[in-house]
C-alpha cells in the first residue's frame, strides 16, 4: 500500500488576497490563483493550501467568515473555486482549504438573528452570549482577553434600544465566537467540511483549532494578559522562558481544552469516509507536549510546527527543536511539519536579521526545513526571498493594528501582493489598464523589482531556483527523506548536520567564521554561491548551508 501523500508533502501556501490579481481592482482573485497554476506546478510542490476566500466583509481580511460555503465576490465565484480545485487536480496539485470553525463574522446571518432574538433565545445558544458583571451588567462577564488586544467581551444593543449582554470574541469585535455546546454548530462545521470534500478539496487547514471549546462556567483566569502573550508569535523567540509562557495555553480555559478532540474525531469519521486520503491541518500553538492529541490516529492528521517557526539563529537551538518535534509527534505515530513563516508571522528573511543576513540565513534555514522527515509548508513570497514591507501607517489593515491602538504593528508587513515582473509598482501583481484598475490593497515597496517571479526564472542560483531544486529533490530522491532516518553527527559549536537517508546530509554554518564542514561529499544544492566544493570538501562561509552527498 502507498504512503498517504501527506506524509512528506510539500504545501505551498497561496494568500489569495496577495497573490495574483486578474481583473485589477487591487486585490487578488481565485481566476489569478488560477491563473499561476503553471508557476506553482513548476515550483515541484504537492499541494496549495489557500488562505480563506469566503464572502467576509473581510474586517480580518477574510478570516472573518460571513458564509463558509460560498466565495466573496472580490474573489471571484463558486464556479471560480470549482475550477480552481480541478486545475490544480490536473496539474497533479492537491488543494487544502481553510477552515475558520472558532468564529464567525458579526455579518453571518446566525449572528444578526441573535443579536435581534434577543436574551435566552435559541439563536443566542450558537455563541457564547452572557450578561454582564456589576450592578448594571456594564462590566464584562469575565477578565478573558481578545487575541488581537483589549477585552474578549463586547456588549451588545438589545432589540430594545437598551444596553444588554455581552458576547464572546477571542479575535476581533467582528468575529464572534460560536459556541460548540450547541449542537447546531457542530452539525454547520460537518457540513461547511462537506461542502468542500464534496467540490473536490483534498483537506483543510484549520484555524484556531486550539479555541473551539471553552470552559463553561466561564471563570476569570489569572494573568489574562500573560495568557494572550503566550500566542503572540512575533513575541516568541524560541527561548525557555518562551516556551514556559506557552504552557499556560494548556487545558487552560479557553484554549487547548481535553475536550476539543471530540470535535475532531468527529471530523475524522468525515474525512474518513471520503476516498482518496484527506487530511485535516490544525493550526494550533500549544507547547511540544500537548501536540500529540491533535493527531492521534483518530482527530486529525498533522499538526503545525510554530516552535520550530519561532526557532532562533542558533545552531543548538534549532536542533533541540527538531528531536522535541520528533520525539513527542513518535508518540502519536503522526508525520511531523515544518513552517519558516506563514500569513501572521514576520517573514523568515526579516526574522532572522533582515536585509542580505536574513536573506542568507533564511535561504539556510530552508535547507534544513525542507530535509527533515514529514511535511513542509512555504508560504507565499518565500521562496522569492521577499523581506517584509516597511508600510506607512496609514495602509495598515490589520485588525491588531486598530485594536491596539497602534501599540503593535500588525502583520500586514508580510501580506504585501506579490511581485510578478515588471520593474514598478503593481510588479505584474495585476496588468495595469484595465477597466476596473484601482491601486493594491497594501502598497509594495519600491525595491521589489530584483526579487520577482520574472526576476528569478531563469537564474538556478536565486531563491526561487533553490527552492524548486529542493522540492525536485524531494519527489525524485524520497529515499533521502526517509520518515526513520535521522542522525546526529558531532559537530564544532554552532555548526549544524543532520544525517538522513542513503548517505544524505545538511550542514549548515551558523557561526561568524567559515567552517569547513564535518562531513565530506558531493554538494547536492547550496543556499549561496560562496559554498565551495575541493575535491570532496564542502567549505561554508557564514550563514550558509549545503545538501550533501556522500
Ligand atoms: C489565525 C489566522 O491565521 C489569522 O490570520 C486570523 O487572524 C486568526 N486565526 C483569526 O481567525
Amino acid at each position: 500500500m502507498t504512503e498517504p501523500w501527506w506524509k512528506r508533502a510539500s504545501v505551498y501556501q497561496v494568500y489569495p488576497r496577495s497573490f495574483r490579481d486578474l481583473n485589477a481592482d487591487g486585490t487578488g482573485d481565485l481566476r489569478g490563483v488560477i491563473h499561476e497554476l503553471p508557476y506553482i506546478a513548476a515550483l515541484a510542490v504537492d499541494a496549495i493550501w489557500l488562505s480563506p476566500f469566503y464572502t467576509s466583509p473581510q474586517n480580518d481580511s477574510g478570516y472573518d467568515v460571513a458564509d463558509p460555503r460560498s466565495v466573496d465576490p472580490v474573489y471571484g465565484t463558486l464556479d471560480d473555486a470549482r475550477e480552481l480545485i480541478d486545475q490544480a487536480h490536473f496539474r497533479g496539485l492537491r488543494v487544502l482549504v481553510d477552515v475558520v470553525p472558532n468564529h464567525t463574522s458579526s455579518h453571518r446571518d446566525w449572528f444578526q438573528e441573535a443579536l435581534a432574538a434577543g436574551p435566552g433565545s435559541a439563536a443566542r445558544e450558537k455563541y457564547h452570549f452572557l450578561d454582564g458583571r456589576g450592578p448594571d451588567g456594564d462590566e464584562p462577564p469575565n477578565n478573558w482577553m481578545s487575541m488581537f488586544g483589549g477585552s474578549a467581551w463586547t456588549r451588545v444593543t438589545e432589540p430594545d434600544g437598551r444596553p444588554g449582554q455581552w458576547y464572546l470574541h477571542l479575535f476581533d469585535s467582528t468575529q464572534p465566537d460560536l459556541n460548540y455546546a450547541n449542537p447546531h454548530v457542530h452539525l454547520d462545521a460537518l457540513e461547511t467540511l462537506r461542502f468542500w470534500l464534496d467540490m473536490g478539496a483534498d483537506g483543510f487547514r484549520v484555524d484556531v483549532a486550539l479555541g473551539l471549546a471553552k470552559d463553561p462556567a466561564y471563570p476569570d483566569v489569572d494573568d489574562p494578559e500573560g495568557l494572550i502573550l503566550a500566542l503572540r508569535m512575533d513575541l516568541d523567540d524560541g527561548s525557555p522562558q518562551a516556551m514556559e509562557r506557552r504552557r499556560r495555553v494548556s487545558n487552560s480555559a479557553f484554549l487547548d481544552r481535553d475536550e476539543l478532540q471530540d470535535i475532531y474525531r468527529e471530523w475524522r469519521q468525515l474525512l474518513d469516509s471520503y476516498p482518496g486520503d484527506r487530511m485535516a491541518v490544525a493550526e494550533a500553538w500549544v507547547p511540544p507536549e500537548r501536540a500529540a492529541r491533535y493527531v492521534a490516529p483518530d482527530t486529525l492528521h498533522q499538526i503545525f510546527n510554530f516552535d520550530f517557526m519561532a526557532a532562533p539563529w542558533d545552531a543548538e537551538r534549532v536542533r533541540d527543536v527538531i528531536q522535541t518535534t520528533l520525539e513527542q509527534l513518535e508518540i502519536a505515530g503522526a508525520p511531523p511539519t515544518w513552517a519558516l513563516s506563514n500569513h501572521d508571522t514576520p517573514r523568515v528573511v526579516t526574522r532572522l536579521g533582515g536585509g542580505d543576513c536574513g536573506r542568507r540565513r533564511a535561504r539556510a534555514m530552508a535547507l534544513i526545513a525542507h530535509c527533515l522527515p514529514g511535511s513542509i509548508y512555504v508560504y507565499q513570497g518565500e521562496e522569492l526571498g521577499l523581506a517584509d514591507a516597511d508600510l506607512p501607517d496609514e495602509s495598515r489593515r490589520d485588525p491588531v493594528w486598530f485594536r491596539t491602538l497602534g501599540a503593535q504593528k500588525g502583520r500586514d508587513g508580510a501580506r504585501v501582493p506579490l511581485p510578478w515582473h515588471d520593474h514598478e509598482p503593481p510588479y505584474g501583481f495585476f496588468d495595469p489598464g484595465g477597466e476596473h484598475e484601482a491601486s493594491l490593497w497594501l502598497p509594495p515597496p519600491p525595491d521589489w523589482a530584483a526579487f520577482s517571479v520574472a526576476a528569478q526564472s531563469l537564474d538556478a542560483a536565486s531563491t526561487l531556483g533553490q527552492y524548486r531544486a529542493m522540492h525536485r529533490l524531494r519527489h525524485t530522491h524520497p529515499g533521502l527523506f526517509d520518515l526513520d532516518n535521522v542522525s546526529w553527527p558531532e559537530t564544532e559549536p554552532g555548526v549544524f548536520a543532520v544525517r538522513r537517508g542513503c548517505g544524505f546530509s545538511c550542514v549548515v554554518n551558523f557561526t561568524d567564521d567559515e567552517v569547513v564542514s564535518p562531513i565530506q561529499g558531493y554538494v547536492i544544492t547550496a543556499s549561496d554561491a560562496g559554498v565551495r566544493l575541493e575535491r570532496t570538501v564542502v567549505t561554508l562561509p557564514p550563514d550558509t548551508g549545503a545538501w550533501i552527498q556522500s
